[in-house]
């Protein structure tokens, strides 16, 4: 039993740097790939390196400049209750189709050097694919979640199940409402909070104290069609970020501006979610049909990977809302 049990592993050995060897041989297929869709967790990871080995290696931020991630491939994704004005429960996602999106997202996170990490899509939870809601992290910390709807609220115990099983300190609010990376978005040591429809400014006082910011920048949002601060709002760097200024006061706009040079986006393009971006370095993700923005963006010396996520946003939420930033490249 023992000699098989040794064999085999010699024979895993020997599949792993076979594996390796050819990788390395065989250069990586050119970027952008639109066929590229993936339909399961990669056995490889960019680098060419099998997913088993970097996991025991650990995230490196010189292997994967696009940071970690956490991602849930929609499994039992729909629109069955309606919180918030983008869902409508007569105007049903198509299955296949978020299925396609997701994958073709999952792909340019994976092809821009994101580490991903992956939770189960439990059944009966419908939302469970927009992991930017499973809590808030820094470090090894997290502030878990605590919806502000019964209808989300199951996915708590799924999320800190994963974050327990994966080595996170796991933290709770003791007040209110708070929908994690949804409503508090880190800038470097910064925490830039959204309070108003999901979340409650006291619960981000408390989240910012346990994952230890050094500042928190505190707004209330004022369109319940921007519901989130992630759908908004958008930092790029520790000194620019997107912003849709319809979403908030004059005032609030004002104590923004005092921290970051705002790229004001047009409402077209905010209502296609181009402010809910995922920022890979120079690289962001965002919903496609806003070339506006996208203009913009590389006018900053940015480049716009657009992606198509319109069965997505039948739920109200795109490219951040499906990721949850776990450590960054
Ligand atoms: N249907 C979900 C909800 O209303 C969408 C969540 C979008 N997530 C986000 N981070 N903006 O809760």
């Amino acid at each position: 039993m023992q000699v098989q049990e040794d064999e085999k592993e010699e024979d895993q050995e020997k599949d792993h740097h076979q594996e390796k060897n050819s990788l390395l041989r065989t250069p990586p297929s050119p970027f952008p790939n639109p066929g590229g869709i993936l339909e399961s967790v990669p056995a490889v990871s960019l680098c060419g390196y099998p997913r088993r080995f970097m996991t025991s290696l650990g995230f490196t931020k010189d292997i994967f400049p696009g940071g970690r991630w956490l991602v849930c491939r929609p499994k039992d994704y729909d629109v069955r209750y309606s919180i918030n004005p983008w869902m409508n429960t007569a105007v049903v996602p198509e299955k296949a189709l978020a299925r396609e999106q997701w994958g073709n997202l999952h792909h340019h996170l994976l092809r821009l050097g994101a580490w991903l990490e992956y939770v189960e899509h439990a059944d009966g939870q419908p939302d469970m694919v927009f992991t930017a809601n499973a809590g808030l992290v820094r470090g090894t910390d997290v502030v878990l979640s605590r919806f502000r709807h019964a209808e989300r609220r199951g996915e708590e115990r799924q999320f800190r199940a994963w974050f327990e099983s994966n080595g996170f300190k796991v933290h709770e609010v003791k007040g209110g409402s708070f929908e994690g990376e949804g409503d508090a978005l880190f800038s470097g040591s910064r925490l830039f909070c959204g309070y108003g429809f999901r979340s409650d400014a006291e619960a981000h006082r408390e989240a910012g104290k346990l994952l230890g910011a050094e500042e928190l920048v505190v707004v209330q949002l004022q369109d319940p069609r921007f519901y989130h601060l992630d759908t908004c709002f958008c930092p790029l760097s520790e000194r620019l970020a997107l912003i849709y200024p319809g979403a908030f006061s004059a005032q609030d706009l004002a104590l923004l501006e005092r921290h970051l040079e705002l790229i004001r986006v047009p409402e077209h393009d905010a209502l296609h979610f181009v402010c809910n971006a995922v920022v890979l370095g120079s690289n962001v993700v965002l919903p496609a049909g806003c070339p506006e923005t996208y203009g913009m963006l590389a006018q900053r010396g940015f480049t716009a990977y657009p992606v198509p996520l319109g069965e997505f946003i039948k739920a109200g939420g795109a490219a951040k809302c499906l990721s949850l930033k776990l450590e960054q490249g």
